[in-house]
């Protein structure tokens, strides 16, 4: 398989990975996801059409992915299209899928070779079956890699999420094979899309927007949010390290005391 067409160094990252400015050794996020926003503005800010934006989009995507290897990031989850991204005029849908199929056929086949494995949020669509079928057969495919975890969160909605978990449990419930004390939040984050990936770290939106738009409520409870005044199909690694200096600066205290015992 072909690697060329990534920028970064060929060398397979797992953990550590090159050291950033500014982010010492131990301040680094293990999980960070990315609502990659702007394409649109984007585009009609340079005179093109919307689909330009997402192309261009697409492009960004894997710089960030190339970067987040390099970066020795254990986890990287990307949103690529959100459930309520449907009610999109017809046109745009349909060119966002075709790119998607594009991606998943040149890309994330040859992310293997890079010891990527792919994981894959979000609910199957009736108007996405071929989409799922490539995208779990990649998660098939490269569930064995050790490098760099790249979830793809396709037609994901965090509220549909939690509600799938919350009806996979009572299931077992009705069937008899769990109590409803037994349902906590360790088993609960047991049965969301996100299950066996490291705690989330760092929350990236670029375009400007500050909000998740139903994007892993649960799983960003703690995490930091870092909003970058960039629109996505400019995004590069620069931003990358960018974000991660800004987590390193952070104090994260999850409820308690900063490590000074202070208020
Ligand atoms: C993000 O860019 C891509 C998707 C949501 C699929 P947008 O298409 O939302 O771009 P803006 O927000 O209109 O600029
Ligand atoms: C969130 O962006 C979804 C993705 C990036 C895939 P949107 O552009 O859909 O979010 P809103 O509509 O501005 O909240
Ligand atoms: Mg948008």
């Amino acid at each position: 398989m072909k690697i060329a067409k990534f920028e970064a160094s060929d060398d397979v990252s797992e953990g550590g990975g090159q050291p950033v400015a500014g982010v010492p050794a131990g301040r680094a996020p293990r999980h960070v996801a990315i609502i990659m926003d702007g394409n649109g503005r984007w585009a009609t800010s340079h005179g093109l059409p919307r689909f330009e934006g997402h192309r261009r989009g697409v492009e960004a995507v894997r710089r960030t992915i190339a970067a987040a290897i390099d970066l020795g990031v254990e986890a990287l989850t990307v949103f690529s299209f959100s459930s309520e991204n449907w009610t999109r005029p017809e046109g745009e849908v349909d060119e966002l899928m075709g790119l998607l199929k594009l991606f998943i056929r040149k890309d994330l086949q040859d992310l293997h070779a890079r010891n990527v494995r792919v994981r894959i949020l979000g609910e199957g669509h009736p108007r996405d079956g071929e989409i799922q079928a490539m995208l779990r057969e990649t998660e098939a495919l490269t569930g064995g890699n050790t490098g760099l975890t790249l979830a793809v969160a396709f037609n994901y909605g965090s509220q549909n999420e939690i509600a799938r978990a919350a009806r996979a449990l009572a299931r077992e419930v009705a069937a008899g094979r769990l109590s409803p004390e037994e349902i906590t939040p360790a088993r609960l984050a047991g049965a969301l899309d996100t299950a066996g990936l490291p705690p989330l770290d760092l929350v990236i939106r670029t375009s400007g927007e500050q909000r998740l738009s139903n994007f892993l409520l649960w799983q960003a409870a703690y995490a930091e949010l870092v909003f970058l005044p960039v629109l996505w199909p400019d995004f590069d690694r620069g931003w990358f390290e960018r974000a991660l200096q800004e987590f390193a600066g952070r104090e994260r205290r999850f409820g308690g005391l900063d490590a000074a015992g202070r208020s």
